[in-house]
This record gives C-alpha cells, sequence and structure tokens, in this order.
C-alpha cells in the first residue's frame, strides 16, 4: 500500500478511541497502559495521546508528557501493518515540532536494548544514547537505553 504523507492526519486522541489504540497493542502482544490509566491520562493537562490516521482509521499512535522544559517519549506505536512505512517516522516529525513550539529543549525516552527498530527510528532523529538502566524492565531483565534529542 502506497501511504501518502498527505493521505495521513495527527490529532489528540479521543476518549472514544482508547479501545483502538489498545487493539494495536494487543496485536503485537504488547501492553503499555491500561485502559483505564490511559483515560485518566487523558484529563491530564501534561500528558498527550495524538493518533495517526489513515483514511479514518487509526494506524498508530504516540504518547509523551512535559515536565517544565522536558519531554518524555512514553510510547511510539504504528499497527503491524503499516509497519516500514515511514508512520512513526510521520508521527515522531510532528511531536518534535510539538516540543519546539511548547519550548522544550530536551526530549527523553526508554527503550528495550533488544528493540532495535525502535533505535533505529530514533537514531535517524539524531537522539543519542546517553544512558542505560541495568535490568530495569522487571519481566525481562532486560536493560534500557536511554535516549534524548536537544532542541
Ligand atoms: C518502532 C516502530 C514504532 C517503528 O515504526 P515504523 O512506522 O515501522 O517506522 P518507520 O517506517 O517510520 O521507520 C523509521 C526508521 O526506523 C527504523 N526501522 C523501522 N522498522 C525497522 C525494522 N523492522 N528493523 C530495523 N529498523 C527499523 C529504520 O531506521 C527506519 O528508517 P528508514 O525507513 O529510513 O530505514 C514500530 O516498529 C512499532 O510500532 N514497534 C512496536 C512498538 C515499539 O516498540 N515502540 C517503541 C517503544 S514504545
Amino acid at each position: 500500500m502506497n501511504i501518502l504523507k498527505n493521505n495521513l492526519t495527527f490529532e489528540k486522541m479521543e476518549e472514544k478511541e482508547v479501545d483502538n489504540i489498545k487493539n494495536i497493542e494487543i496485536e503485537q502482544n504488547i501492553s503499555i497502559l491500561s485502559k483505564e490509566s490511559i483515560k485518566n491520562e487523558l484529563n491530564s493537562t501534561t500528558s498527550f495521546y495524538y493518533v495517526c490516521k489513515f483514511e479514518n482509521e487509526i494506524i498508530g499512535y504516540v504518547n509523551f508528557s512535559t515536565v517544565l522544559d522536558t519531554m518524555e517519549l512514553n510510547s511510539i506505536v504504528v499497527k503491524k501493518d503499516f509497519k516500514q512505512k515511514g508512520i512513526a517516522s510521520y508521527m515522531l516529525d510532528k511531536v518534535i515540532n510539538i516540543a519546539k513550539e511548547k519550548n522544550i529543549t530536551k526530549i527523553f525516552l526508554e527503550v528495550r536494548k533488544s528493540n532495535t527498530p525502535a533505535q533505529n527510528l530514533y537514531k535517524k532523529f539524531n537522539f543519542k544514547h546517553i544512558n542505560t538502566r541495568n535490568k530495569y524492565y522487571s519481566d525481562n531483565l532486560e536493560d534500557a537505553y536511554i535516549y534524548s534529542l536537544s532542541l
């Protein structure tokens, strides 16, 4: 499928769309936050969920939070059938623009040591590996790599 950027939209997620993003996680055996936690975060003024849509279908989402002039990129997930078509790059570009509008000076994120696709994505946007949290993830004691991008 040839996805042209012109056919994509990037907009704030609505509460009724929480099931859609959970389904994107479920099909890939990922579980980041429960539906309840996501719904609670939707009322927050410092945590944001945005969805990417193609022909009205939600094909990816991103969650980030801000503290003072820093942003934490908590998750970026693309629907299985739409991977490796530039969707995450499209969303990350939008997030970086939002960060600049909010006068954010640094974006931080954590990623599993084994998650090469995500690390390649971040490196493509010039994020740097700045630290490692050994055995950070409790499920398999995998290391977390911390990346940051200075704006
Ligand atoms: C990581 C993820 C978000 C990338 O989404 P995507 O839409 O496929 O990414 P893009 O098509 O924009 O690719 C951007 C770059 O990522 C890298 N990349 C993407 N998929 C890759 C893969 N399977 N293997 C290696 N590198 C990969 C490449 O460097 C690519 O750049 P290129 O197209 O110039 O080669 C997606 O694989 C995903 O949803 N993974 C599961 C959730 C996850 O792990 N999220 C990150 C932690 S929350």
